[in-house]
C-alpha cells in the first residue's frame, strides 16, 4: 500500500511561524511535525510514499529529502493551491494508481501507532476508513454521526452545531473508489474540495466507509496552544539521555541532552529535550520544555515551551511559560539607560509584558 501525506496548505492560523516556515515543519519536542507522520507510515509498513507540496515546497523537501532517512521512496506533488484535502487526492492519482493507499495530514500527531487501523482495513476492506475520537471542540474538525449500531451515518466539516463529539482524525484509508467521489463533488463555501464530502458521497451511494476509535492522544497541531500541547504528549514518553556536559547544575526527572549541549549552574526539571550545542547558563529549565539546537539560555527561566533553533534568550526575569519562540529569536533583558523596551518584531507577533 502507498502512503499520502498532505504537507501544501498555508498555516494561517500559525502566523507568524508560518511567515518563515512550514507549519509542518514546526519542531515537537524537536523533532519536526511531519516526521511522526512519516515514521508512522514507515512503521506500518508504507515504502512508498507521496508527499503534497504547496508554496513551502522547498523546505519540505530540504526537511524531509527523498526518503534515505527512512530507507523509503519518496514522490512529491506539486498542488498549485491548497484547494482542499480531496483535490490534494484528485492531483495523486497517478502517483496513486489503482491500489488503496493511506492519507495521512502533516501537521497531525497520533501516540499510537496507524498498524491497528491498517489491519482492519486489510481484514474488512471497506472502500473507506475514518479514524474517530472523541473531542471537547467539534466545531474546530470534520464531525461524524455513528447509527445506534456504530457504523458511520453522516460527516460535517467544522459544523456551528456539531451533532456529535466525534471528530475526525487526519488519518484515512481509501480505495481507488475514492476518486469517483471526488469526481462527483463541489468545492465548498471556502473553496476547498473537502475529504469529508467525498466520504459523505461514498455513503449516500451504499458504499462501505467504517469508522476505529483512535487509542492514545491524537493533537491536530493548526493552533500555537496546539503546539505547546504537543510538545507536552511528546516529552511525557521521552526516555532520559545524556550526551552533552554538565557542571554545578540540578538535573531532575527525564531529561534528554544532546551533543555538545552544555548546562552550567542552571537547574533542569524534565521532562525536557535540550539540542545539540545548546549552552544553558544560570537558569532554570522546567518540565515539557524543547530546548532547540544552538540554542542561549543565560539567566532565565522556561516551562512548557518551545525554544527553536538559534534561539538566545538572556536575563528574562519572570519565568516563560507556555511560550513558542522561532528560530533565531532573541530576547534580552539588559539594564542599560534609558529603561525602554526595543523590539524588532515581525507581523502577528505575540508578546505579552506582565508589570
Ligand atoms: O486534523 C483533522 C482535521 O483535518 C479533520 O477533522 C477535518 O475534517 C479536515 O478537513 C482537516 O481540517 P483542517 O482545517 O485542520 O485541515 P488543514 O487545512 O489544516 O489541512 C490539513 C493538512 O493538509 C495540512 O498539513 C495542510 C495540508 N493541505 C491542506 C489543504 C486544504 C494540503 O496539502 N492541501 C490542501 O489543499
Amino acid at each position: 500500500m502507498k502512503g499520502l501525506i498532505l504537507a501544501g496548505g498555508c498555516g494561517r492560523r500559525l502566523r507568524p511561524l508560518t511567515y518563515t516556515g512550514a507549519k509542518q515543519l514546526i519542531p515537537v519536542a524537536n523533532k519536526p511535525i511531519i516526521f511522526y507522520g512519516i515514521e508512522a507510515l514507515v512503521k506500518a509498513g508504507i515504502d512508498e510514499l507521496g508527499i503534497v507540496i504547496g508554496e513551502t515546497a522547498k523546505e519540505i523537501h530540504d526537511a524531509v529529502g527523498n526518503g534515505e532517512k527512512w530507507n523509503i521512496r519518496i514522490t512529491y506533488i506539486p498542488q498549485q493551491a491548497p484547494l482542499g484535502l480531496a483535490h490534494a487526492i484528485k492531483i495523486s492519482k497517478e502517483f496513486l494508481g489503482d491500489e488503496p493507499f493511506i492519507m495521512y495530514l502533516g501537521d497531525n500527531i497520533l501516540k499510537e501507532g496507524i498498524e491497528d487501523f491498517v489491519h482492519q482495513f486489510e481484514k474488512n476492506k471497506p472502500n473507506a476508513l475514518i479514524l474517530l475520537t472523541k473531542v471537547p471542540n467539534p466545531q474546530e474538525f470534520g464531525v461524524a454521526v455513528l447509527d445506534e449500531s456504530g457504523a458511520v451515518k453522516q460527516l460535517i466539516e467544522k459544523p456551528k452545531e456539531p451533532p456529535s463529539n466525534l471528530a475526525l482524525v487526519g488519518v484515512y484509508l481509501f480505495d481507488p473508489e475514492v476518486f469517483t467521489a471526488i469526481e462527483n463533488i463541489k468545492p465548498s463555501w471556502r473553496n476547498e474540495l473537502e475529504i469529508t464530502d467525498a466520504i459523505q458521497w461514498l455513503l449516500d451511494n451504499r458504499f462501505s466507509v467504517e469508522s476505529h476509535m483512535v487509542k492514545g492522544w491524537w493533537k491536530d497541531t493548526g493552533k500555537p496552544d496546539d503546539i505547546i500541547e504537543a510538545n507536552l504528549l511528546v516529552l511525557e514518553g521521552i526516555e532520559s539521555v545524556n550526551n552533552g556536559r554538565q557542571k554545578d547544575s540540578e538535573i531532575n526527572g527525564r531529561v534528554r541532552t544532546e551533543k555538545g549541549a552544555v548546562i552550567e549552574r542552571s537547574i533542569v526539571r524534565g521532562p525536557v529535550i535540550i539540542g545539540k550545542n545548546a549552552k544553558i547558563i544560570g537558569s532554570y529549565i522546567g518540565p515539557f520544555s524543547s530546548i532547540g539546537d544552538n540554542t542561549v539560555i543565560e539567566n532565565s527561566e522556561i516551562e512548557n515551551s518551545v525554544i527553536m533553533e538559534g534561539a538566545q534568550i538572556r536575563n528574562v526575569e519572570k519565568r516563560i511559560d507556555r511560550s513558542i519562540v522561532g528560530k533565531n529569536v532573541v530576547i534580552s533583558v539588559t539594564t542599560k539607560s534609558p529603561r525602554t523596551h526595543k523590539f524588532i518584531l515581525g507581523d502577528q507577533s505575540y508578546v505579552q509584558i506582565i508589570k
